[in-house]
């Protein structure tokens, strides 16, 4: 039995970690530490929130006080931090967010878990800080590099992977100087549901059933790794239970495409729940190109992003043979369910978007117009 702080617990990875931890490991007590930024929403943990195991604690990371009050206080054994600042355009208009949160953040909660574990001695040979980072942190591939390995040199190219960068070395630091007994893994980019709809699947799904421009960015051939969400929850459990301390492991779905070719896919789709199903266009009346069987006449060419990564792609083969991980959702069945999930969670969304993601946007938007680019 194990008794888990989960940081950053109310956002897409783990509010979808924490659903398959408790239904995994039904006895284990888990504790969310979330500030509920714009990308935290406690709706996304109403599928756990009745269970007597589980703990929501509204706070910020950067709190050493109160992150040393919860380790002792549930005398956790497991720290899992998702917790960031985590979307690279932002990170582009606004970076002091996030050298806060993902840096200043993550130093706080090693301060804290090092002072109750390590110094006080609470849990002190039975304890793990799990770290979870990006693939970004590589920077960016041509295509016929070999794909991020372990061993791949670091070379962050947004204020984001640099934040991301930083937090993964400090982690290290406190396992190397003081012998905190830590994990870390790189995942590429994640899918499902309960993601943020500033994201490109999310956005392209929400956007399409609003008939909003589908917007691609540059050529739209950038290259991105996808995996389905729970296959990284299961990863980061592999992980925890089998990873050696110290080490990283790379998390990947060997599932490449380009952005162009996944936004025309999600089209074709949506056309054809439309035309499967009569029932959406009452429910989605505002979807008149999908309806009509063009959901590709939404999509609009946009000012690329500054400093974009072309490629990413995850060598997994030190997560197979180490932990023997396999991903097991297909990209085809995943990507369905996840349509799936947004057609039926209308409220959901809706909701998020009503927010204060919606001014944000509609600033970034207006701001773009003004200056021609979109
Ligand atoms: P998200 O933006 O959806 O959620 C982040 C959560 O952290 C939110 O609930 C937010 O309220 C909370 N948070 C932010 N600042 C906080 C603070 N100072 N104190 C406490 N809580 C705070 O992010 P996500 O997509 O779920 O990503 C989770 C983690 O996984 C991040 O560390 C990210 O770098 C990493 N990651 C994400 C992806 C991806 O594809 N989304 C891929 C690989 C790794
Ligand atoms: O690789 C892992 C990373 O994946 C995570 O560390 C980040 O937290 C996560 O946000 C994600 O980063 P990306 O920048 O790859 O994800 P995003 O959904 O923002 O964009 C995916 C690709 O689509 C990227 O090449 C930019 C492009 N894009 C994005 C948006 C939002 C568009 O073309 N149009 C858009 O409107």
């Amino acid at each position: 039995m194990s008794n888990l702080l989960v940081t950053g617990g109310a956002g897409f990875i783990g509010a979808n970690f924490i659903h398959y931890w408790m239904s995994t490991y039904r006895q284990d007590k888990v504790v969310v530490l979330d500030a509920l930024t714009y990308a935290g929403n406690k709706a996304n943990l109403e599928p756990v929130a009745e269970n007597a195991n589980f703990y929501f604690c509204q706070g910020n990371i950067c709190d050493t006080h109160l992150v040393e009050t919860l380790l002792k206080e549930h005398r956790i054994d497991t720290l899992v931090h998702f917790a960031a600042e985590s979307h690279v355009d932002r990170s582009i208009s606004g970076p002091d967010a996030f050298i806060e949160t993902n840096i200043i953040g993550t130093h706080s909660l090693l301060k804290a878990a090092k002072k109750v574990w390590l110094d006080d001695g609470v849990n002190k040979d039975n304890h793990r800080f799990h770290h979870v980072s990006t693939d970004e942190v590589y920077g960016t591939l041509g295509p016929e590099d070999p794909a991020f390995s372990e061993t791949t040199p670091y070379a962050p190219n947004s204020p984001y992977s640099a934040s991301k960068a930083a937090s993964d070395h400090l982690v290290r630091a406190y396992h190397h100087t003081y012998g905190l007994k830590v994990t870390t893994s790189n995942c590429s980019n994640n899918y499902g549901p309960y993601h943020f709809p500033e994201k490109l699947i999310p956005l392209v799904i929400t956007n399409i059933l609003q008939d909003k421009p589908l917007p691609v960015y540059g050529d739209g051939q950038q290259i991105r790794d996808w995996l389905y969400v729970e296959d990284h929850a299961r990863g980061i459990d592999l992980v925890i239970k089998k990873g050696h301390l110290g080490e990283c492991y790379n998390i990947g779905g060997i599932n490449e495409w380009a952005n162009l070719d996944i936004v025309k896919l999600i089209c074709e789709l949506m056309n054809s729940e439309f035309a499967e199903n009569p029932e959406l266009t009452n429910k989605y009346p505002k979807a008149v190109s999908a309806i009509a069987g063009k959901a590709q006449s939404l999509v609009t060419f946009v000012k690329d992003r500054a400093g974009h990564d072309r490629r990413y792609a995850i060598d997994p083969q030190k997560s197979n043979s180490e932990l023997d991980y396999q991903p097991q959702e297909s990209f085809a069945s995943g990507i369905r369910k996840t349509l799936q999930w947004y057609l039926e969670n209308d409220s959901w969304w809706q909701a998020v978007m009503d927010g204060s993601y919606r001014q944000w946007i509609d600033q970034q938007y207006s701001t773009a117009e003004q200056a021609g680019d979109r």
